[in-house]
């Protein structure tokens, strides 16, 4: 970027100064180029006289007085009579192109009245390149009489044009210079040292410091980046936490059942346990290999919902079918807790729009949660109505209430609300389940705290 950014500049003060130097070299010509005809007419004059025979102008005279004007105007001159032949000149070293033709075309022009200026070499006179300017020299009566002729080696000339580029061309430099500094500066500032801190805290990121964050103050477009860099961090992390404690809670879940297995079974192969208790040993290590079994289908489960796996065959069920065959399943649990089970429909059957195993996996988790909390001989009520084009289906169980700092966290995976109370047989991965399936089907799921005990409801889309 920085070679950029200077390439672009250093063109554009070199085609800056490149112009302003073309520029002033055709005004100093210009200006040059008026100054000698201005002095030519001092020449015009005395060149008419002896032209003219008229006064007393000896060759010698015309000679000595340009030879005088010449140095005054720092420029060599020659004069012609109205063919083209010199008569007179100012530099003695220019003696042997006396009497001689030096024109070609340029003759034509001084004879209508007009002027000419040439810059090379001329009339094969000068090794060096020269600077030629000539004006004709018209009598009162307007005829054409001679011309004056002007040259300046171009050197000469250009001795002051060279100052001037000097100074132009110095300038641009330092302009050059200064600018690639201070965006150099400012690029370093602003952002290059910004860049490389998100760029090395991405890096410590990816190497697993999910910690680190950037911490840059500006309210530019690198600000609003880190910004962004650091929420992206946060979900970074919480994702890394998230991963670590699923793994952690999972190995806590699965090893428990196993060691226990474990125990009764390597017992019984010791004889530690005596032959008339095996098979009571033996049905509770059943009962956990049941557990493991359980969890290990909620795990495949979840991580299938997750990852979006699962496409839900959304189809025309009735949840009310739905939920009697489900309570039906539960009879035995139901009646070990000697509890008492409401069902409530406005109508035998209530379609709606859903995955019919899904709902059933739905009612099933909820159905289950309410007989494990619900109270010895208490109440479970199961109500669906409709409203609109939603239907409402709620599941209660009076009971311990859910203390409201728990009210949040009971979806999250292996989240269990009261530890010490919690029964064996749980996994906390129930609820998180539930609203899966729910948020896939894109709709809602709350609980409430009401009536001495828990309400869990839910809505799905009601089909005719
Ligand atoms: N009906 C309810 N009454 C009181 N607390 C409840 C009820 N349903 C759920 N909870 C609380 O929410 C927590 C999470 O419920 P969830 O169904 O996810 O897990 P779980 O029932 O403990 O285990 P799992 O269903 O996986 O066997 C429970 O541990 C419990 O504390
Ligand atoms: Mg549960």
């Amino acid at each position: 970027m920085l070679a950029t950014y200077t390439i672009i500049i250093s063109m554009s003060l070199i085609i800056i100064a490149s112009f302003l130097s073309y520029w002033f070299q055709s005004y100093f010509f210009d200006q040059k180029k008026e100054q000698f005809l201005d002095k030519s007419y001092m020449i015009q004059g005395i060149a008419m006289k002896y032209m003219e025979r008229d006064g007393d102008a000896t060759s010698q005279q015309v000679n000595d007085i340009i030879t005088i004007i010449s140095k005054y105007i720092k420029s060599d001159i020659w004069l012609t009579d109205s063919m083209g032949y010199v008569y007179a000149v100012s530099n003695k070293d220019h003696k042997e192109f006396m009497g001689k033709q030096v024109f070609g075309e340029e003759l034509d022009k001084l004879r209508q009245g007009h002027t000419f200026e040439i810059t090379g070499p001329y009339a094969g006179a000068f090794d060096k390149t020269v600077r030629v300017y000539g004006t004709p020299i018209i009598n009162e009566s307007g005829s054409f009489k001679g011309s004056i002729i002007l040259y300046n080696s171009i050197d000469e000339i250009s001795s002051p044009l060279k100052r001037v580029y000097e100074i132009i061309w110095i300038s641009a430099i330092f302009a050059i210079i200064f600018s690639c500094i201070v965006i150099y500066y400012f690029s370093q500032k602003i952002i290059i040292k910004p860049l490389a801190e998100i760029n090395s805290v991405a890096r410590k990121i990816s190497n697993g410091d999910v910690n680190k964050r950037v911490y840059l103050k500006s309210n530019d477009e690198i600000g609003e980046l880190a910004q962004t860099f650091n929420f992206m961090a946060d979900s970074v992390e919480k994702n890394e936490k998230n991963r670590r404690e699923f793994i952690s809670n999972v190995s806590h879940e699965i090893r428990s059942p196993i060691t226990s297995i474990k125990g009764f079974i390597g017992g019984i192969l010791d004889g530690v346990i005596p032959e008339e208790k095996e098979k009571y040993y033996l049905s509770i290590a059943y009962e956990e290999i049941q557990r493991l079994t359980r969890l290990v289908n909620d795990l495949l489960d979840m991580s299938a919902i997750e990852a979006g796996e699962f496409s839900l065959k959304i189809i025309k069920v009735d949840i009310n079918e739905i939920i009697r065959l489900t309570v039906i399943k539960n009879e035995t649990k139901i009646k070990e807790k000697r509890a008492c089970v409401d069902v409530c429909f406005e109508e035998d059957n209530l379609f709606v729009a859903g995955d019919q195993d899904r709902l059933v996996q739905v009612i099933t988790n909820l159905l289950d949660n309410s007989i494990k909390y619900v109270n010895e001989g208490g109440k479970i009520k199961i109500s669906s109505k409709t409203k609109g084009r939603k239907a409402f289906i709620s599941v209660f169980n009076d009971g311990p209430q859910i203390a409201e700092e728990d009210l949040l966290h009971i979806w999250d995976r292996f989240y269990k609300a009261d530890k010490a109370r919690t029964v064996k047989d749980s996994t906390g991965l129930g609820l998180a389940i539930v609203r899966n399936i729910i948020t896939q089907l894109q709709e809602d799921i709350w609980v409430e705290n009401k009536d001495k005990g828990v309400y869990f409801t839910f809505t799905l889309m009601k089909v005719e």
